[in-house]
């Protein structure tokens, strides 16, 4: 029923260029994502992070490159595509009327699965929403929703999972929240692509961090690597790992540090 997992990376973005009338977004994208890890494309504001997600998602078509999602290019084989991902994120599907546990059974139903209540409460076990299960979604938190948001996407087990900036406008206690939803999901063995501007979130999340700026992946790591790409400090006392946001302000580049983290390095004023 679902799209058979293949063998080599589970997304493949070669060259990906998309242009909005003038505005160039994407001026030649390129990462792989290997089977069942966490891969953080991380990106400021605008920086073409959703652009990205709808062309892989077929929703988008690309002005130039190509794309392909467990192993079917997006353009030429977009069903496959389709059957082989589940996307959420900013926009949270769920219908508010019913129960926690009634969105899920409807989903499992509109998938034609067998026993849609059985799928419901083992979803609920597995996101901490038993206890609210039988309430409606009304009446839940933001990080609840959003939690459930992810569990439904789950139903069906695409291999692949878009999720756009899961966490955004969530306050932290519900942000941790959907982090534990995340790793739940990696720890089932699906590839999740997600998109932050959290430099703490890919931090958390990722087994890969790849940052895209002015429509380039400028780097693309582990956040081990990513730690290397930082010069290490010459004198320092205590040993000190470079945060993600320092390495994120060293590669992006022609910025002087010490403007932007305020440190005082003297001979300034
Ligand atoms: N349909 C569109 N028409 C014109 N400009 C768009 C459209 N969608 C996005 N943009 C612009 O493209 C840039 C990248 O947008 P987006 O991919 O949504 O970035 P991100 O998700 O990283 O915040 C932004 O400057 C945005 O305003
Ligand atoms: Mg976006």
């Amino acid at each position: 029923m679902t799209a058979q997992s293949i063998a080599g990376p589970a997304i493949r973005v070669q060259g990906l260029k998309k242009s909005y009338g003038k505005l160039e977004v994407l001026r030649g994208v390129d990462f792989d994502v290997a089977p069942g890890s966490i891969f953080a494309l991380l990106g400021s504001n605008g920086a073409g992070k959703t652009t990205t997600v709808r062309i892989l998602a077929t929703l988008l078509k690309a002005d130039a490159g190509t794309a392909s999602v467990n192993g079917f290019d997006v353009a030429t084989h977009p069903a496959d595509v389709r059957e082989s991902i589940s996307l959420t994120g900013q926009f949270a599907a769920v219908d508010e009327i019913l129960s926690g546990r009634e969105n899920l059974a409807l989903v499992a139903r509109l998938r034609h699965l067998k026993d849609p209540g059985a799928i419901a409460d083992d979803l609920l076990r597995r996101f901490s929403l038993s206890e609210a299960g039988a309430r409606r979604v009304s009446t839940y938190s933001g990080g609840m929703r959003r939690r459930l948001d992810i569990a439904m996407s789950l139903i069906g087990n695409s291999p692949v999972i878009f999720l756009d900036e899961p966490t955004a406008g969530l306050d932290p206690e519900a942000r941790i929240e959907v982090w534990h939803a995340v790793k739940e999901l990696a720890g089932h063995g699906t590839t999740v692509l997600l998109t932050t501007q959290y430099l703490e979130e890919a931090e958390q999340l990722a087994d890969r961090i790849a940052i895209l700026h002015q429509g380039r992946i400028i780097v693309n790591g582990t956040l081990a690597e990513l730690k290397q790409l930082f010069p290490p400090a010459k004198v320092e006392y205590v040993e000190k790992q470079p945060t993600l946001e320092e390495i994120f302000l060293a590669v992006i580049g022609g910025i002087d540090k010490s403007e932007v983290t305020g440190t005082t390095t003297g001979g300034r004023g």
